[in-house]
């Protein structure tokens, strides 16, 4: 068997990271501005705090999703299929219900479910999650909500869609069940298999039916967000109104169901368009009594997540992918055997202020310039028996082709000039910048 990635994973290359840290270093800086500090959590769990949390109706629970084994212990260890009951499992056991409230946490990493693959759905795939815990204030939603739709313009996504909803709280959650399982009961037959399962263990998920057929059924019912109880309604209505005051656009969406099964009140997604039928950048809402349900003090929490590929994928739709890293400033070409340990030398010497790079074996000028293209340098330095017998390198400007000759001595400042070797002035960049 020719050995590969497994189906649903993917190696992230070289050429990938500067997009992916991107991404990372734009949601730092916005949520950190926000209060919010990076907490990290380990990649797996015991099956207990996911099974706890995510409710037996879940799809990850329901679609047996969750990658869950025993180890050699016989310890029961579930792989994360999301942050949340990690973090929240951190949350309790670090007793930060005695940190000032709220407390606002943020990590990224990979998460697991065994999915069908497809384009925006994947087997191992990469979340930023944020949690607000500590907080039942609608400002505390909303600032959540803003936070996320801040970090997608920082990354040049102006034209996501906020999809505000609502699932009540848990008695407006049953009662609309009970009125989804009435209205549907007479025709309960002529629902897809995983309908009617969805009926019966938790009717509210219908509305993410996507088979014509069910639509017919689901379509003229009323939605979760016309079942809401007064306490719900105006947890919703002064969200809503939060996101108004900032101008945050955001459109209500009176079906919002998540595949989770902890949300209270709050529920939205955030969608882009022409990433393929899994448009869902990302979603949240709201959990009060998930803290309490892991062990924990009764303290209500907001957060959301979002999926890192489909978010790079949104990017790469409006043309906004990050720029490749800056090859070397300079790529010294050993002419002679000799010259091999001198640009060894030079090179670990300037290491400590620039990136600098060498070949190993000795070149023909032009071969080693070829080489210094390739490596995408700014300069590439010869060194031979004649520059050696004079103490200096042949710089070349890459760009411009201009070469000029360096003291060794000088080398370090003059890489530091705006440019050494170029006659005609092109200013590059400052050496803090690019080594
Ligand atoms: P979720 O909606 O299950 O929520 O996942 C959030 C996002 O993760 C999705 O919108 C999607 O972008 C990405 N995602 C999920 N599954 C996959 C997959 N198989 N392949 C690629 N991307 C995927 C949660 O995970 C909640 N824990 C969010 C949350 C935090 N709620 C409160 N706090």
């Amino acid at each position: 068997m020719r050995l590969q990635a497994v189906k649903g994973t993917a190696d992230r290359l070289p050429t990938d990271q500067p997009s992916w840290r991107r991404v990372h270093d734009v949601a730092r800086r916005v949520l950190e501005r926000a209060g919010v500090r990076e907490l990290t959590t380990p990649v797996f769990e015991f099956a207990e705090v996911f099974e706890r949390s995510v409710g037996e109706a879940a799809d990850l629970v329901v679609q047996k999703e969750m990658y869950t084994f025993d180890d050699r212990g016989g310890r029961r260890l579930t792989l994360r299929p999301e942050f949340t009951a990690g973090v929240l499992r951190a949350y309790v056991e670090h007793g930060m219900h005695t940190w000032p409230a709220p407390v606002k946490l943020w990590s990224h990493g990979p998460a697991f479910r065994a999915e069908n693959v497809q384009r925006g759905r994947f087997r191992q795939f990469h979340q930023v999650n944020l949690e607000v815990v500590g907080s039942a204030e609608p400002v505390a939603d909303a600032e959540a909500i803003a936070l996320f739709v801040d970090v997608l313009r920082a990354l040049g996504l102006e034209h996501a869609t906020v999809a505000l909803g609502s699932v009540g709280d848990p008695e407006d959650r049953q009662r609309y069940n009970a009125y989804l399982r009435e209205a549907l009961a007479p025709r309960a037959q002529e629902l897809t298999p995983t309908s009617q399962e969805r009926l019966r263990l938790n009717p509210m998920r219908l509305l993410d039916a996507k088979d014509p057929g069910d639509r017919a059924l689901i379509d003229g019912l009323a939605r979760p967000l016309d079942h809401l109880g007064d306490a719900a309604r105006a947890h919703f209505d002064a969200v809503a109104a939060f996101l108004r005051d900032w101008g945050v656009p955001f459109e209500v969406d009176p079906s919002i169901v998540r595949g989770l099964d902890y949300y209270r009140r709050t529920a939205f997604e955030i969608h882009a368009d022409g990433i393929g039928a899994q448009s869902a950048l990302g979603g949240g809402g709201r959990y009060d009594g998930l803290v309490a349900q892991l062990g924990g003090p009764d303290v209500p929490g907001i957060g959301w997540a979002f999926g890192v590929e489909r978010v790079l994928d949104a990017l790469a739709q409006v043309g906004a992918a990050a720029p490749a890293d800056a090859g070397p400033r300079l790529y010294l070409v050993p002419m002679d055997e000799e010259a091999v340990a001198d640009v060894a030398r030079i090179a670990r010497a300037l290491r400590t202020r620039f990136h600098v790079e060498h070949g190993y074996t000795k070149r023909q000028p032009g071969k080693g310039l070829r080489d210094a293209d390739r490596a995408g340098a700014r300069y590439a330095g010869l060194l031979g028996a004649r520059e050696r017998a004079e103490g200096v390198v042949q710089i070349k400007h890459l760009a411009s082709g201009a070469q000029t000759s360096v003291a060794l001595t000088d080398l370090a400042a003059a890489l530091d000039r705006p440019d050494p070797a170029a006659s005609v002035g092109e200013v590059a960049p400052a050496a803090t910048q690019e080594v």
